[in-house]
């Protein structure tokens, strides 16, 4: 007996991995979006229940026509009881300088790639009167200096979650996001090697200007991801939103996400921006 089929976006590592085999344990039919073959290949080695790999780039249309038409195959007219937008990259630097294309490039995985997928699984979603789940971040709460690219992703994505929340309603579907703070995943890795990027490619202006202040800001990253809570964390907020009677629009993950969204609405906004320029040491 399952609790119906979902579908998860970049369940490769981190949260979207730890979604896909919580759900699945759960009693859930999981479609575990992955890029590559073999991620599939470990996850469904791991599983207990059911889980099948869905080869899917979110930002690619052709891909995510031919994942809707698998799983529309496999769930016929039980449709789909519920789809997360997971899949992410975070792209920072200061936006003086931040290239336009690695900014379109985070726009196009963290937003648009959402924004395309529940468009393809939407049909299937309200057959079985399913429900979204957006993975935002605290990061489409506050705004913090170098983070410009991620957080304004982020920050859309909030909108969108509201927007579909609304638009969705004369059916019952429900929209959520999950707000995580920090999450001990492989992302901080990848942003950090992002970061390290962007600051080799900085004009000599540039790293004149901001050099001091990113590399600190990495420092600080580097500890925040060591010190992150566990993925699984996530999932079960994450299976709250699917699952419970009376779902939360929002759900903020982990005490810093609480203290960073608290801070943010009860200090005035120069007293917020002293706070990091101490932290950052700008
Ligand atoms: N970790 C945190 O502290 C934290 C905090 C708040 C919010 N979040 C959010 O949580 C989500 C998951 O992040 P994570 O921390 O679990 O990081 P992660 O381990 O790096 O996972 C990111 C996932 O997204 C996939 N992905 C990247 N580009 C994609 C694309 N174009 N199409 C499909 N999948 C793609 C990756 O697949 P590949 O392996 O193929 O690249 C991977 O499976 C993200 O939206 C992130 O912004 C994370």
């Amino acid at each position: 007996m399952t609790r119906g089929a979902v579908v998860i976006t970049g369940s490769s590592t981190g949260i979207g991995r730890a979604c896909a085999l919580h759900l699945a344990a759960s009693g859930f039919q999981v479609f575990a979006g992955v890029r590559r073959q073999e991620d599939g290949d470990a996850l469904q080695r791991e599983a207990t229940g059911t889980l099948d790999p869905l080869l899917v780039d979110v930002t690619d249309g052709s891909a995510i026509a031919a994942a809707r038409e698998r799983v529309e195959a496999s769930v016929t007219s039980a449709g789909l009881a519920g789809l997360v937008n997971n899949a992410g990259i975070a792209v920072s630097g200061p936006l003086e300088f931040v290239p336009i294309d690695d900014l379109r490039r985070q726009l196009e995985v963290n937003l648009l790639g959402h924004v395309a997928v529940t468009q393809a699984f939407l049909p299937l979603i309200r057959r079985a009167r399913g429900r979204i789940v957006n993975v935002t971040s605290v990061g489409g709460r506050v705004a913090n200096a170098f983070l410009g690219p991620y957080q304004s992703s982020k920050w859309a994505l909030e909108a969108l979650t509201d927007v579909l929340r609304k638009e969705l309603r004369p059916w019952g579907i429900h929209v959520a996001a999950i707000e995580p703070g920090a999450i001990a995943t492989p992302m901080w890795e990848k942003g950090a090697d992002e970061g390290s990027e962007i600051l080799e490619r900085l004009p000599a202006e540039g790293h004149q200007l901001y050099g001091k202040a990113i590399r600190r800001m990495v420092d600080v990253a580097a500890r925040l991801g060591e010190r992150g809570a566990p993925p699984e964390r996530v999932a079960s907020a994450v299976e709250h939103a699917l699952t419970a009677r009376r779902p939360r629009p929002r759900y903020l993950v982990g005490v810093d996400a609480r203290v960073q969204v608290a801070l943010n609405r009860l200090l005035p906004a120069r007293a917020n921006d002293a706070l990091e320029a101490r932290l950052l040491r700008i």
